[in-house]
């Protein structure tokens, strides 16, 4: 059995108490197999995440950082600062990012340099809009995919992982087919394979988000080249989030 990927992405949502309630009752299903949980969890719920995450499987995130290692950014976030909270992974590139606070890909590669030398692991996110994908969607997902990851080494890629979300399939209820995600996934690998050996390409965990369901989440787990999901809406309630990790 392949190893599956669960993350949440909790956007602006819960307080520290509320993190910590989700956080309690869902201790108890995590898996015992190697497949992985996650919460990219706001920046103020961090600390008190981790530190209730700590001895067990659960790898809590954030969902964004500053591109900068420290200094006069008011309002911004350093890589270093949450590791430091006990984050383990952040999230960069989402497409509200991109779309609502016009991050660019150049931007976004800044700040997968800077998350990678500060020992975080990444989750790329990249994906098309309805108008791209009626136009040309690879070479927008090819550029996205290209300039975000441009310097990576084998070496560095163990701590990326991608996930590949339309636009169109986000907080929409207008989910992806798995043939669809699958289509896509091959086509990045195949990318990938052109650009770093064979079995390093092969191991970057690939993922798929846009309105992931308790219902539709084992659609997923069939086909090859997909080994998670990036869930947002479906992942802040504790009953339908237990029940993904269930699938
Ligand atoms: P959604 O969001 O599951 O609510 O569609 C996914 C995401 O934005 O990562």
């Amino acid at each position: 059995m392949k190893k599956k990927i669960i993350l949440g992405n909790w956007k602006m949502h819960k307080t520290i108490k509320e993190a910590a309630d989700f956080i309690g009752k869902l201790l108890p299903y995590l898996p015992k197999s190697s497949n992985q949980i996650g919460l990219a969890v706001p920046f103020t719920a961090i600390w008190e995440s981790s530190r209730l995450a700590t001895g067990t499987s659960l790898k809590i995130g954030a969902q964004n950082m500053s591109d900068a290692t420290e200094g006069a950014f008011t309002g911004e976030i350093a890589a270093s600062m949450l590791k430091d909270a006990g984050a383990q992974f952040v999230l960069l590139g989402h497409s509200e990012r991109r779309r609502i606070f016009h991050e660019t890909d150049a931007f976004i590669q800044a700040k997968v340099t800077r998350a990678l030398q500060e020992g975080l692991e990444i989750v790329l996110c990249i994906g098309e809009t309805q108008e791209e994908r009626r136009r040309d969607f690879r070479a927008v997902l090819q550029k996205q995919l290209q300039t975000a990851l441009q310097g990576i080494s084998a070496f560095q890629t163990k701590s990326i992982m991608i996930a590949y979300e339309p636009v169109w399939a986000i907080g929409t209820g207008k989910v992806a087919t798995p043939a669809e995600v699958q289509e896509v996934h091959s086509w990045i690998r195949e990318c990938f394979q052109k650009r770093w050996p064979q079995e390093t390409a092969r191991l970057i965990p690939l993922l798929y988000g846009g309105s992931v369901q308790p219902d539709n989440i084992s659609s997923f787990w069939k086909q090859p080249d997909i080994q998670g999901v990036l869930v947002g809406g479906a992942s802040l309630h504790i009953k339908t989030f237990i029940e993904m990790v269930q699938s």
